[in-house]
């Protein structure tokens, strides 16, 4: 989602905003923009559409400042425009900033600025935050510090999400920057200091991050910087090496991120598996839940709280958990969580699982979660993301950054550990070592696994361009490949645009089963297991109304002549792996669906990577 990028320091201030957005592309964006502070002017620039065209705008104005802001635009309030995109600057032309997040009561505050004759160029909330401050600005006394207390003034009177940077015109040695909901991060390097959305925009620049609170604000100056809380006084900063919170993103030889993530599944499941079973080898050790022992162990029940294709992989768990540690779980949309009258009962443990560990929804359901007293844990990818700040233990995913908008190797990943937080808590409770041990050789052979199904992607890329026209498309699995057939509709929707859906296979007769016809295909996953006998009475079903079938089946399943079309064939496997590889073929079949549509599988058409708006 939008990204923010500040600059103070000795260097061009332009080459490092550029290079920060370029970094910042993968979040999701729809406009781009850029301001420097230069002699006693501002410089801006701003252009809807890729960073490649505001590069170009740029190079025109050519830049020589060395304080400056800049901003990915993802649009929340007015459509994508040149007037809506970041920067935005104050009606008096004293302040410039750039904003993530939503105001929410921008309304009222665009009303009282509207009073006192205060006038509006951009639909944004961004701008009203913006001329909030410069109003205040002209009505305080302007002593040294009057830039600080404009900006603190104008947050208090803010509510919902912000992370923000703004600069000033009366001072060119000062950029703030500050959040609340929205992650901000400080980057401290030799002769400059950093302000952003995310640490990767200034990898390779700065040597430490400090990764602002909630409230907090940051003042920098090129060779200095303090954190202040929202009412003003000083505020520690804790500081982390930069390299250990973010590594450097390399396409190699693939043609876009989403397939390179795809293919490196062994290898980012090697390494979520790396020394994470107990040494007898019949249970799994999670560090970061080693503290939580007596709280596991007496659990009533588990909460997952997760959007997207996060939730997709909770539901897999949801369904391996029961099955080997009997505890119950649900799976809530966070969204829906945070709002909820949710019955507090019982032992109940919440695990949040998010990839980028930013997604607002999310975090904002961890906090209901702790606010009612339960305790929280976190699955994510990011190392020092918030969730991973904000969770009393968890556990991370270790699968590398994941750049494509469409998540792959995280649903994985996530899926992976789920079975490995059955896997601890069935061995806590009543599961045998003896089917421990088999879940743990299951789990240590998933990643050669999946390199085999993998090594299949030409016959997925040629199903695809079998069914490249189809525009209506249903995904269908019973028990924990039931959520693998949403996952697979929401990766093909996502990234080719054509409508798709997921049911469970039973569920077909209920109402689905009116969309079939000859123009309409139904990609089954048969489990090899005493229900496959009905997922194959359901594929009939579509075959006598003549709808195509794709049936992605284990190898040892027999599929009766006339009910597929088309078959995939996985290799056999225990069910704790099963839906991790049914899902691979879902994720090439989307991806190449899409390609052959001439479509950036890696830039879908309005999604961002980290969801940072509710
Ligand atoms: C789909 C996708 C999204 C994310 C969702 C949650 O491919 O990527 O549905 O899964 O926005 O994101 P995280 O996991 O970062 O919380």
């Amino acid at each position: 989602m939008c990204g923010i990028v500040g600059y103070i320091g000795k260097g061009v201030a332009q080459e490092v905003l550029l290079d920060g957005l370029r970094r910042l592309e993968y979040r999701g964006y729809d406009s781009a923009g850029v301001a420097f502070h230069e002699g006693h002017q501002f410089f801006m620039a701003r252009e809807t559409g890729r960073v490649g065209n505001l590069a170009q705008s740029i190079q025109r104005k050519c830049s020589s400042a060395s304080l400056g802001i800049a901003h990915t635009r993802w649009a929340t309030h007015g459509p994508v425009t040149v007037s809506n995109t970041h920067p935005h600057v104050s009606y008096d032309g004293k302040f410039i900033i750039v904003h993530n997040g939503v105001i929410e009561n921008f309304f009222s505050l665009k009303r009282f600025l509207s009073q006192k004759k205060i006038e509006f160029t951009s639909e944004t909330d961004s701008e009203v935050l913006c001329n909030l401050i410069a109003y205040n600005y002209s009505i305080l006394q302007s002593d040294g510090d009057g830039f600080i207390e404009s900006v603190r003034m104008a947050l208090s009177k803010c509510s919902g999400a912000y992370g923000i940077a703004v600069i000033c015109l009366d001072y060119p040695n000062t950029l703030i920057g500050a959040r609340r909901g929205s992650p901000l991060v400080v980057g401290l390097g030799e002769d400059a200091n950093f302000i952003a959305s995310d640490a990767s925009a200034f990898v390779g620049r700065a040597k430490d991050a400090v990764f602002l609170k909630d409230g907090e604000l940051a003042i920098l100056t090129g060779t200095d910087f303090r954190i202040t809380t929202s009412e003003g006084q000083e505020a520690q900063a804790v500081t982390q090496p930069v390299d250990q919170i973010s590594e450097e993103v390399d396409l190699g030889d693939f043609d876009s991120f989403m397939e390179k993530e795809i293919f490196e599944q062994p290898l980012a499941l090697r390494n979520t598996l790396r020394g994470r079973f107990g040494d007898d080898g019949t249970t799994a050790k999670l560090g970061g839940l080693e503290g939580h022992q007596d709280e596991l162990r007496n659990l009533d029940r588990i909460i997952f709280i997760a959007c997207g294709t996060a939730r997709h992989a909770c539901m897999v768990g949801e369904y391996l958990i029961e099955r080997l540690a009997r505890v119950p779980v649900e799976v809530e949309h966070a969204s829906e969580f945070r709002y909820r009258n949710s019955p507090n009962v019982g032992n109940s443990l919440v695990i949040a699982v998010s990839q980028s560990g930013e997604t607002l929804d999310t975090l904002e359901a961890v906090r209901e979660a702790k606010t009612k007293g339960l305790l929280t844990l976190g699955i994510t990818n990011v190392v020092g993301s918030t969730l991973a700040r904000e969770t009393d233990g968890g556990v991370y995913q270790r699968v590398g950054p994941e750049i494509g908008v469409a998540s792959t190797k995280a649903f994985s990943s996530q899926a992976c550990l789920c079975a490995m937080l059955g896997l601890a808590l069935g061995r806590m409770r009543d599961l045998s070592p003896v089917d421990g041990r088999s879940i743990v050789d299951a789990l240590n052979g998933l990643p050669n696994l999946v390199s085999e199904v993998l090594q299949q992607g030409e016959q997925i890329r040629e199903l695809a361009m079998k069914y490249a026209n189809a525009e209506h498309l249903l995904f269908l699995g019973r028990q924990s490949l039931y959520p693998v057939a949403l996952e697979g509709a929401l990766k093909l929707k996502e990234i080719s645009y054509a409508h798709a859906e997921g049911y469970p296979a039973a569920e077909l007769k209920h109402g689905p089963i009116a969309l079939i016809n000859t123009e309409c295909p139904s990609v089954f996953m048969v489990e090899g297991t005493e229900l496959s006998a009905k997922t194959i009475a359901n594929m009939q079903e579509v075959k006598a109304r003549k709808g195509p079938v794709i049936a992605i089946v284990p190898q040892s399943v027999e599929i009766p002549e006339g009910s597929a079309d088309d078959v995939f064939r996985l290799p056999d496997a225990h069910e704790v792996v099963r839906p991790i590889l049914a899902n691979l073929p879902l994720q090439l079949f989307a991806y190449h669906f899409a390609r052959l549509r001439g479509l950036d599988v890696d830039k879908p058409r309005n999604l961002a990577k980290s969801v940072t708006v509710e």
